[in-house]
């Protein structure tokens, strides 16, 4: 596949990546320094998407050993390890559900368990651009095998001279990742070989990732795009207007059940009433086998600032706010509200798994298998 570019990429040993809250409206590159300035972006979303998560958590663990180093602080190796745990503590805590923030964190401390506590900065920073190198390729894997997947439906939407049409949710796009994206990374791949697709966009309420991030990658790389909103879908899939959906996920159960953004669940209800395949594309380290099911997976329940209240640019050009980014309440002051950023899709909805190692039933048994293979 050509390039497309990075969304966390490194400059020397500057960590550099996109403040994702700014985006469609204003192309804001941020540096994370500090340990501290890597959880506060993942706290505050100015990076999301469950890979970016890992991998920024990951330089997060190798930024607050330099900074150790630096400072002396780490001359004993009770003091060294005192402060990692902290660290790494303090990392994992920024956000609950996806589970590759755990997966980063403790990549880049098994590496540095291995080594002697002085070399610990070196060692985390070179096991943090490892993650990083294999995400992009990951997803480039992914990429293929969701294409291969796809062969039949792209033969007969040729057949019919028409697009393949994709209906996705939220934003498993390059900006979810290092690079490609997990759900966007076939649809990438399939419009680079020229095959014709156009993906259906859900808005994504209450932080439109669909109308805001997704829709803004699919626009910079060119692939036919329609936004809409997030219950139009079950009208398109009832009038055959969509082949195939697609999601990423935060978090892939034992038993195959998969959490992901809020209204995945619907989506796959409404797929699955109308046959449609519902995939989910995702790298094993999403995979947690030690949550036995989705219902026991820790479900974010975020702001009610973010149901109650909506972002975007002021166009009209008589105010004193024009091209400026503001929030406007849509809920009347007094009504409770409640968000919850996540649900549940139950295993025997998922049409596949599509990971780094090819396509896998979501079932307790694929997933053992696939996992035994990797190295630990
Ligand atoms: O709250 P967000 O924006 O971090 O949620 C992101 C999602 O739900 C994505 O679908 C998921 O992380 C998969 S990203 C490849």
């Amino acid at each position: 596949m050509a390039k497309l570019p990075y969304t966390l990429w490194i400059e020397g040993h500057r960590v550099l990546t996109w403040d994702q809250r700014r985006l469609p409206f204003r192309e804001e590159v941020i540096e994370l320094s500090t340990w501290q300035e890597a959880a506060h972006a993942i706290r505050s979303m100015q990076v999301r998407g469950a890979p970016l998560i890992g991998v920024t958590a990951a330089f997060g663990v190798a930024l607050g050993l330099r900074e150790l180093a630096g400072s002396g602080r780490h001359s004993s190796l009770t003091a060294a390890q005192t402060a990692l745990d902290e660290i790494c503590a303090s990392l994992i805590a920024t956000r609950p559900t996806a589970v590759n923030l755990a997966w980063g964190v403790n990549q880049v401390r098994r590496a540095v368990a291995q080594a002697p506590h002085p070399d610990w900065a070196r060692v985390a920073w070179a096991r943090a651009l490892e993650l990083h190198a294999a995400d992009a390729q990951c997803n480039a894997e992914i990429g293929n095998h969701g294409l291969s997947a796809w062969k039949e439906m792209i033969a007969r939407a040729k057949d019919q001279a028409r697009p393949l049409q994709i209906l996705t949710h939220c934003n498993a796009g390059a900006l979810a990742t290092v690079a490609w994206g997990t759900a966007l990374a076939p649809v990438y791949q399939a419009h680079q070989q020229g095959i014709a697709v156009h993906v259906w966009v859900d808005e994504t309420r209450p932080r439109n990732q669909g109308a805001s991030l997704t829709a803004w990658e699919l626009a910079r790389a060119g692939v036919p795009h329609t936004v809409i909103a997030d219950n139009a879908g079950g009208l398109l899939m009832m009038r055959g207007q969509v082949d195939v959906v697609i999601v990423g996920c935060d978090r892939v159960a034992a038993n195959g059940d998969v959490v992901n953004k809020i209204g995945t669940y619907l989506k796959a209800l409404a797929a699955r009433a109308h046959q449609i395949p519902f995939w989910v594309a995702c790298p094993l380290s999403t995979i947690d086998p030690d949550t036995p099911g989705g219902m026991q997976v820790d479900i974010e329940d975020r702001e009610a600032s973010e149901v109650e209240q909506m972002q975007g640019l002021v166009e009209d050009q008589s105010s004193a706010l024009y091209q400026q980014m503001v929030s406007v309440r849509v809920v009347p002051v007094g009504s409770a509200v409640l968000n919850p950023a996540f649900d549940i899709t139950p295993a025997a909805l998922v049409s596949g798994l599509i990971t780094e190692r090819g396509v896998i039933p979501a079932t307790g048994k694929a997933i053992c298998q696939v996992l035994a293979l990797e190295p630990a």
